[in-house]
Order: C-alpha cells, then sequence, then structure tokens
C-alpha cells in the first residue's frame, strides 16, 4: 500500500515512521528532515490512502476535495472538522451525546459572560471560540484575571476574529490524557493513552504550548481508559454526529482530564495530537496503514486488533528560542545523528528547513521530537534525556520533568 501523509511536523514524521514499517510512504510538503517529503500538492499525488495530519486543511474542506477525486482519505470532511474548529459546536453535540464534560456557556458580549463566570466556583477557564493553536485558552483561579481576558477576547485585541466568541468552562482538576480514537463513522477504535506536557516550564508553568513532551504509557492512567472512552465518548459522538448528517472517517482526539468522578472531556480534536500521538504511533506493533485503510472505507471490522508494545516511549520537545511567545528560526541544528546513535532513541523533525548548503536549521517553534524508550519509564527517560543532550542549538530549551516521578501526595498524619 502507498500511503501520503499530508503536513510537515513532527507528528506527520511519527506517522510516517510508523506507516513505514507496512507501507510505502510520501509526505506533502513534509520538511527536509523527514524522508519521503514531497512538494507536490496532495491533489496531484497517487496514493491508495492519504492522511491527513494537522486541523486547518481538514477545517478548510480538504478531504471533501480528495474524496470528490475519488481517493481514499483518513480524515473528516469539513462538516466533521467543526468539532475542533468551533468549541461551540463541540460543546453542543457532546452535551447531545451525554458525553462528561465540564459545565460551560457561550458568548459574544461581556456582560452576559462575566455574569456567567460569577456564578462557577473557579478555577475559570476562557477560550476562543474558533482555532488559535492550542493557545486561545486561558485556565485561572482570578476571577479578575477572567474577566480581563474575555474582554480582551470579545473586544478583538488578543485573537482576532478567532475570538469574537468565547466559550467559558468550568475549570476541571486531576491529571489529563490523550486518548486518540480511529473511527470508521459508526464504529471507534482506541489507541493506548498517552499524556502530553502542556505548559512550557517544569512543574506545569509558564505558558500554554502545542505540548512540550509525552508518554505513554503513563503513570496513573486506569487500564480501562480505551475501552471507556470508545464505549462512553467517542461511539455516542459518532452517533450524534451521525444524526447530523456527518460521517466521521478520522480520528477523534480526546482530550481528557481525569477527574476523581470519573475521565471528562475538555476537547475534542479531528486529528492526531502532536507530540502525544507519536509516543502512541511508535509504541504499536500491529498494522497501522491497514487500520487507518480500514477506518476510510468505513468498516473497521475488517482491521486486525490494535496491540503495543509493553515498552514505555517518552518524547522530549527541543523547541527554539523564545517559544511560545516569539519562536526565532534559522539557527543551525547539531546533534541529530548523535542523538539517533542512543540506544532506544529517535529523533523526529519539526519545525526544521534547509539552508542554502541542505544543513537543517530551526524553523518554528517545536524543532525536533528526541524520543526514548524502555521497559519502564525510568529507563525511556533516561534515554530520552540523553539522546536529546546531544542536539543543540543558540537558545535551545526543553522540559526537565517529562516523565518524571510526581511527588505522591502529603499525607495528613
Ligand atoms: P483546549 O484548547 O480546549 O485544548 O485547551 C488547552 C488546555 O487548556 C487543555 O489541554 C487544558 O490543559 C486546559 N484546559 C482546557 N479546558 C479546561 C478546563 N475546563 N479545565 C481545566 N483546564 C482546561
Ligand atoms: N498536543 C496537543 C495537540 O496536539 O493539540
Amino acid at each position: 500500500m502507498k500511503v501520503c501523509v499530508v503536513g510537515s511536523g513532527g507528528r506527520e514524521h511519527g506517522l510516517a515512521v510508523a506507516l513505514a514499517r507496512t507501507a510505502e510512504v510520501v509526505v506533502t510538503p513534509g520538511n527536509p528532515g523527514i524522508p519521503g517529503s514531497v512538494p507536490t500538492p496532495p491533489e496531484e499525488l497517487d496514493a491508495d490512502l492519504f492522511v491527513i495530519g494537522p486541523e486547518q486543511p481538514l477545517v478548510d474542506g480538504l478531504a471533501d476535495r480528495l474524496r470528490a477525486q475519488g481517493k481514499r482519505v483518513l480524515g473528516p470532511g469539513a462538516d466533521g472538522a467543526r468539532l475542533e474548529g468551533s468549541k461551540t459546536f463541540m460543546k453542543e453535540v457532546v452535551t447531545a451525546a451525554d458525553v462528561p464534560t465540564a459545565r460551560y456557556g457561550t458568548f459574544t458580549e461581556v456582560e452576559p459572560a462575566v455574569a456567567f463566570l460569577e456564578t462557577l466556583p473557579g478555577p475559570y477557564v476562557v477560550k476562543t471560540d474558533g482555532l488559535a493553536a492550542g493557545k486561545g485558552v486561558l485556565v485561572t483561579g482570578s476571577l479578575d484575571e477572567a474577566v480581563a481576558d474575555v474582554r480582551d477576547k470579545l473586544s478583538g485585541t488578543s485573537f482576532g476574529d478567532a475570538g469574537r466568541r468565547v466559550v467559558i468552562e468550568e475549570g476541571l482538576t486531576g491529571p489529563e490524557a490523550s486518548v486518540f480514537v480511529v473511527c470508521d463513522g459508526e464504529r471507534a477504535v482506541a489507541l493506548p493513552p498517552a499524556q502530553d506536557y502542556k505548559r512550557v516550564g517544569d512543574g506545569d508553568t509558564g505558558p500554554n504550548t502545542g505540548g512540550m513532551g509525552a508518554w505513554s504509557p503513563f503513570a496513573g492512567c486506569p487500564d480501562d481508559l480505551a475501552r471507556v472512552v470508545e464505549t462512553r465518548f467517542a461511539e455516542p459522538t459518532l452517533a450524534e454526529l451521525r444524526a447530523r448528517g456527518i460521517d466521521f472517517r478520522g480520528v477523534l482526539y480526546a482530550g481528557l482530564f481525569l477527574t476523581p468522578d470519573g475521565p471528562k472531556l475538555v476537547e475534542y480534536n479531528v486529528r492526531f495530537g502532536d507530540p502525544d500521538s507519536q509516543v502512541v504511533l511508535l509504541r504499536l506493533t500491529s498494522d497501522l496503514a491497514d487500520l487507518l485503510a480500514a477506518a476510510a472505507d468505513g468498516d473497521l471490522r475488517r482491521a486486525a486488533p490494535v496491540t503495543a508494545s509493553d515498552d514505555t516511549f517518552v518524547l522530549v520537545v527541543a523547541a527554539s528560542d523564545g517559544y511560545p511567545v516569539a519562536p526565532r528560526t534559522g539557527d543551525p541544528i547539531e546533534g541529530i545523528k548523535e542523538a539517533r546513535a542512543v540506544d532506544g532513541a529517535e529523533v523526529l523533525c519539526a519545525g526544521v528547513a534547509a539552508d542554502d548548503a541542505g544543513a537543517l536549521v530551526t524553523a518554528g517553534g517545536r524543532v525536533l521530537d528526541v524520543l526514548g524508550r524502555g521497559p519502564d519509564a525510568a529507563t525511556a527517560r533516561r534515554q530520552a534525556y540523553v539522546a536529546l543532550s546531544a542536539v543543540s542549538w543558540p537558545g535551545m530549551h526543553h522540559r526537565r520533568d517529562i516523565a518524571a516521578p510526581v511527588d505522591p501526595e502529603p499525607v495528613d498524619p
């Protein structure tokens, strides 16, 4: 089978590596660090399966255009992509499907928004309705800060038109989990869960990012989480989408909080996560190309069961100077070959470009994904950080606590 992956970041590199185990892979446009990258647009390529990585082309209807050409595509049409493109739509669908999620309200005017905030116990969560690359979310314990953020977003100052409608939510607590569910429009197959580290700084400090690291499996994950997400989240959501005439063949990414009352949905994305899916995809031992093709055909019944290595996979993102506020680009990247030589390590290229001499330079905020694997989390983590210590460029930074054991809760004597 020949598979065409659409996109250009670490997620697409991860997809390419996992798919290449059983298929021939091209990536468009890819990047100079991803083997098989071609500049030809997907509309002009021939492949047996097209897998669309990022959300923006899905929201813009790329899956619809490719299907209209008779191509076999994994990725929802523009109708299904609204689950990620509009938080209001997402909340409407999951409420109708009775999926466990946070209390919320949607607002375009400041006064009712503030009135709703005042009814919540806090923490407060203020989100832009439109796409803001994971950065349009404020989580705060301060009502004043939440009110100020609502004003900035609704006035268009902070996020332009994407902010002119806001969703306000009750803040959830507990560890977060990412579950990627492969969907054929009707049936759902969840992959093993992962955990993503969203804040830029150690100990979950500083601004939110697209994700600074991930691991799978992760400590504290309930054994039945994948199964629960299939039956309690994904299948009811697919049924509700079908009732609205939407045939969702793609990846439903459930962003969850593992609350004391069980898992609750924070968000749906309509694609694999970045970087959280990379640890899951590389962990798989079953045939990914075959699974995704079956979903694209609307017939997951024919796919072999998903299996994964018992090893732990740990991923640390190496980011450019200034990320996530103002990433600097064009810095020469050293040491990828040395990092790959570390036992159990893998390096995926996310935000990279080639300079005139063909050498790799930084071209985005999240530049490299450095992975380690091992029979336990401590070993995998050590291999990831040993590999990471081989790569460098001016101003490179990363978190030091990915997959680190969390101090146990203090116990009252
Ligand atoms: P989103 O753009 O909805 O993915 O949110 C980005 C991040 O903000 C999430 O991964 C969470 O870390 C945080 N977040 C979003 N919604 C909530 C919520 N209701 N309670 C607590 N944290 C949240
Ligand atoms: N890692 C978060 C995301 O892909 O949205």
